[in-house]
């Protein structure tokens, strides 16, 4: 699976039901040919039927964690090839409500995305620092760690997508400045053009309490290639406002 350049992913998180489907519905009849990705994160339980309802149109299905193992003793726990199989093609990996709800580390997360590069999954991998850590001035130094904590070498744009997301702005209503943004994602692309041959052509994405009203401003910023998405990615009509800018 390649990523496409410019990319409008939604996590859904914990929400979500059977009937939240026909909302995809929505949005692949509103872009049957999008100007970006699309990407729909829901649920594990819903992603055989959704992708089941996705075939055939532009929208991709990803997972929002797997396991670091192939398969073994780990109850409650989802490989990257059962995701795979399940229709996956994209994960997200070090979501900080995973690192801060599980306690997830570098390293768990780097042995996971390479586990899911190796199922044939494209991870969008989240960075981001707290508000402590903002007011504190180590916003930079804390996403540097991140991305050499977490992602390991011999990646392409093809299996990577980085997500920024600064945790202070995730479901907070509260929007870094454009200026804020632009600070952090010209970091990622430096680190990413010095550590990969196509850096340069990684998808970065910016995510926190993005809507379809700030969403032209924040595409606007130079190395924002796109969105992931929480809360306004759950209705249609409110991810079609997001899409709509990014096209
Ligand atoms: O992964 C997306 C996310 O953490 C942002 O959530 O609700 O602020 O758009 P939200």
């Amino acid at each position: 699976m390649t990523a496409p350049k410019k990319l409008a992913a939604g996590n859904w998180k914990m929400n979500g039901s059977q009937e939240a489907l026909s909302e995809v519905d929505q949005l692949s009849s509103a872009y049957p040919a999008p100007g970006c990705g699309i990407v729909i994160c829901p649920p594990a339980t819903l992603i055989p039927a959704l992708s089941e309802r996705a075939r055939g149109t532009a929208i991709k299905v990803g997972a929002q964690d797997c396991h670091a193992e192939v398969s073994g003793a780990h109850t409650g726990d989802i490989s990257a090839k059962m995701l795979a199989e399940a229709g996956a093609d994209f994960v997200i990996l070090g979501h900080s409500e995973r690192r801060g709800d599980h306690g997830e580390t570098d390293d768990q997360v780097r042995a996971k995305l390479m586990a899911a590069v190796d199922a044939g999954l494209t991870v969008i991998i989240c960075v981001g620092e707290t508000l402590e850590q903002r007011d504190g001035g180590s916003t930079l130094d804390v996403v540097r760690g991140q991305l050499s904590g977490s992602i390991p070498d011999g990646l392409t744009a093809a299996n990577l997508v980085v997500a920024y997301e600064p945790v202070w702005a995730i479901g907070t209503g509260k929007v870094p400045t454009t200026e804020q943004i632009a600070e952090v994602h010209d970091l990622i692309r430096s680190e990413m053009t010095r550590r990969f041959a196509d850096g340069a052509a990684m998808t970065l994405l910016y995510g926190g309490s993005v809507k379809a009203a700030n969403a032209e401003e924040i595409f606007a910023v130079a190395n924002v290639d796109g969105a992931l998405v929480g809360g306004a990615s759950l209705r249609a009509d409110d991810f079609t406002g997001i899409i709509r800018a990014l096209e």
